[in-house]
């Protein structure tokens, strides 16, 4: 691989992935990928569909184990632990199709983000237990930052479905960040969005990316180069470099993946 921006330029590692391979039967989703990303980072990851992008967010996040490899995410195996560990070790995703609760409020769908991160037991919610009292108490609190920051404040009391798919996805943004998570993957968070609500949510990625480690797929450019330092470039599972965004496409064997695809 060509690795001009190959490592994370001192930065401490917030990701390592060591030769992943994932085999779908005789689909060879991932095929040797390797990476480095620093905390702090805005890191990208571009190629065609069926490239092995998603694949290789759910083997970060271990809900996919890979068929050999190896992965460390914030200083933890994660071939040893369980996903709602990585969970809760401060890592959230967001998914390629939209993972909002459409008969929920907005309010509601935060709730839902927190769930993870709570202690209480169901018998302590009963009876109105101190942990089930300050839970919810950070819970409110959360919200109203995770509200404001994503500019979904006016919108708290609409229904999931109701939005229009530029809000619902920001919404998915900020059900993600109602965990307060170190890392944040975004899987095509932008995808469908006019060019208005792009530019919104350039901005909010610019505002939650402070202080944390973002990975974002995107098939949108203008989002991966407003956004990232440096990207990935899969193709059929294989890395082909991993660059300055705006170098990516200067590489020929990306050149010929993108002109061989027609989705992009
Ligand atoms: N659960 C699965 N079972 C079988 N094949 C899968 C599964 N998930 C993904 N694949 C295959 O792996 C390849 C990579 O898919 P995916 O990671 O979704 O690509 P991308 O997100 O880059 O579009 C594709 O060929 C896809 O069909
Ligand atoms: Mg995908």
């Amino acid at each position: 691989m060509q690795t001009a921006l190959a490592d994370t330029g001192g930065r401490p590692v917030a990701i390592r992935a060591i030769d992943i391979v994932k085999r779908y039967g005789g689909v060879v989703a991932l095929n040797g990928v390797s990476l480095t990303v620093g905390e702090g980072e805005v890191f990208g990851i571009i190629g065609p569909n069926g490239a092995g992008k998603s694949t290789f967010f759910d083997v970060l996040c271990g809900i996919t184990k890979p068929t050999s490899g190896r992965i460390e995410v914030l200083a933890q195996d994660v071939g040893k632990i369980s996903p709602h560990v990585v969970a809760r070790s401060g890592v959230a995703r967001t998914f390629q199709r939209t993972a909002v609760f459409g008969e929920a409020t907005v309010y509601d769908n935060l709730l839902y983000g927190r769930h993870a991160s709570f202690t209480h037991s169901v018998i302590g919610r009963i009876v109105g237990s101190e942990a089930y009292r300050t839970e919810m108490a950070a819970f409110r609190a959360k919200a109203e930052d995770v509200l404001a920051m994503s500019g979904l404040s006016q919108d708290r009391d609409r229904i999931g479905n109701t939005l229009s798919y530029g809000v619902q996805r920001r919404l998915a943004v900020a059900v993600a960040l109602m965990s307060d998570p170190k890392l944040l993957f975004l899987d095509e968070p932008a995808a469908g969005m006019n060019g208005r609500e792009t530019a919104d949510f350039i901005a909010l990625i610019e505002k939650v990316a402070q202080g944390r480690t973002v990975v974002i797929v995107e098939h949108d450019m203008t989002v991966i180069k407003a956004l990232c330092g440096r990207a990935l470039v899969l193709v059929d599972g294989r890395p082909i470099t991993v660059d300055a965004p705006e170098e990516v496409f200067r590489h020929p064997e990306v050149i010929t993946a993108y002109l061989g695809s027609d989705d992009d």
